[in-house]
């Protein structure tokens, strides 16, 4: 099978990762602080705060920034469940905003339309999470300029988009944002294992991020309430989690990202190849705004075929993986889901992202993906279309 993604892991990785394993230090230490500093310089944001994944620096991103119990916040529903259970962790309340028919992220539009509805200022989301899916970025001038007239926050979930650019920013320079959160789950742009990091310009969000990841405690002298020096005191101030990254991980992180350029270039490449391959077939292809530069970490088409009606998503989706092509589906819409229904979120609130969901296939994008097998993937797939005429 022909995977839809996975990880690069050179030997510069197991070299360094060998050398942690037989140091003093496994956990969190020099090497997470140097992955942070790296990062902040690649991103070029000020401070950086690394976690054990993507969905812990979500979430205590949402509590530094304020969120408070039955406060609102909103995000799409095309994204993985992290990008809300974040917010509900922090008992606030979830709402969706549906995504544009073109770029399959939030849409600016839809967006200012549901501000606008809003009669009970209560209501008005605390944050928004806009997420930068499948490596191309939002459109986050409009959601900035929407965030000055109703006062919300910007929580940008980037888990896709590490080394993704937008009007000549990288994505987590925060220029637009309050803070941005980055994956390194193995299919992601870099990987470390398990692992994310919350990224801001703020310092007071990021003394508040270092203290939430640690069980609320600081060791920083200037910080304490009781004025007490010595080196052996700490304090508890507020009430975190043990959300830490370890040295193995940051190890790897440092040297997965000494090659992400090279990551993001063999998946732009990848992606031109496909859409030259698949531009005949009844395929809706990605459509990449010309001042954004995606990290491709999904590479994600629609079937718009009038033979889907006849022969239904899940026969083509079974059909393809038999062949060898494991391809997947980003994302069943969250509210859709079991427990978001219990909340009271019902069919047709989201029809764009509902829709998609329907016609929405990942095909293989990896760094180390061979011609041969794109073009087994692009075999398989136009042969079906014709095997089911
Ligand atoms: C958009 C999005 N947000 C958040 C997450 C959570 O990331 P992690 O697995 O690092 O917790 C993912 C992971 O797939 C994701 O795709």
């Amino acid at each position: 099978m022909i995977p839809y993604g996975r990880q690069s892991i050179g030997r510069q990785d197991i070299k360094n990762l060998n050398k942690v394993l037989k140091s003093n230090w496994l956990t969190q230490g020099p090497l997470v602080e140097k992955f942070e500093r790296e990062i902040c310089k690649f991103v070029g944001a000020k401070y950086a705060v690394a976690t054990n994944s993507a969905s812990s620096a979500l979430h205590i991103s949402c509590l530094a920034l304020g969120l408070k119990s039955n406060q609102y916040f909103w995000t799409v529903p095309n994204s993985f469940v992290a990008s809300a259970n974040c917010g509900l962790h922090c008992k606030a309340k979830v709402d969706f905003v549906d995504i544009d028919k073109d770029t399959w992220n939030l849409s600016p539009e839809i967006l200012k339309n549901k501000l606008k509805k809003i009669k009970n200022k209560k209501k008005i989301p605390k944050i928004i999470i806009p997420v930068h899916f499948s490596g191309q970025s939002t459109e986050q001038k409009e959601i900035k300029n929407l965030s000055k007239k109703y006062k919300f926050k910007i929580l940008e979930d980037a888990s896709h988009s590490l080394g993704g650019m937008y009007k000549g920013e990288k994505i987590g320079s925060c220029k637009w944002s309050d803070v941005t959160v980055f994956s390194f789950h193995p299919v992601k742009t870099i990987t470390t294992a398990e692992g994310g990091m919350a990224v801001t310009n703020n310092k007071k969000i990021y003394k508040e991020l270092l203290k939430l990841r640690n069980n609320g405690i600081t060791k920083d002298i200037g910080d304490f309430e009781k004025k007490i020096k010595s080196i052996w005191y700490y304090e508890q101030q507020s009430l975190g989690f043990n959300y830490r990254m370890n040295e193995l991980e940051a190890s790897l992180g440092l040297t997965q990202l000494k090659r992400i350029k090279k990551f993001i270039k063999e998946r732009n490449l990848i992606s031109k190849r496909y859409m030259s391959l698949l531009k005949d077939t009844p395929l809706q292809l990605p459509s990449i705004r010309r001042y954004n530069y995606s990290t491709f970490h999904l590479f994600v088409v629609r079937f718009k075929s009038k033979l889907l009606k006849k022969y239904s998503y899940d026969k083509f989706f079974n059909y393809i993986r038999k062949l060898g092509v494991g391809i997947n589906l980003h994302y069943l819409p969250i509210h859709l889901q079991p427990y978001f229904r219990n909340l009271g979120f019902k069919e047709n609130y989201c029809v764009n992202a509902e829709q998609f969901s329907k016609e929405a296939i990942s095909l293989p994008i990896y760094y180390g993906l061979k011609i041969k097998e794109q073009k087994k993937v692009v075999k398989i797939i136009k042969d079906t279309f014709n095997n089911f005429k």
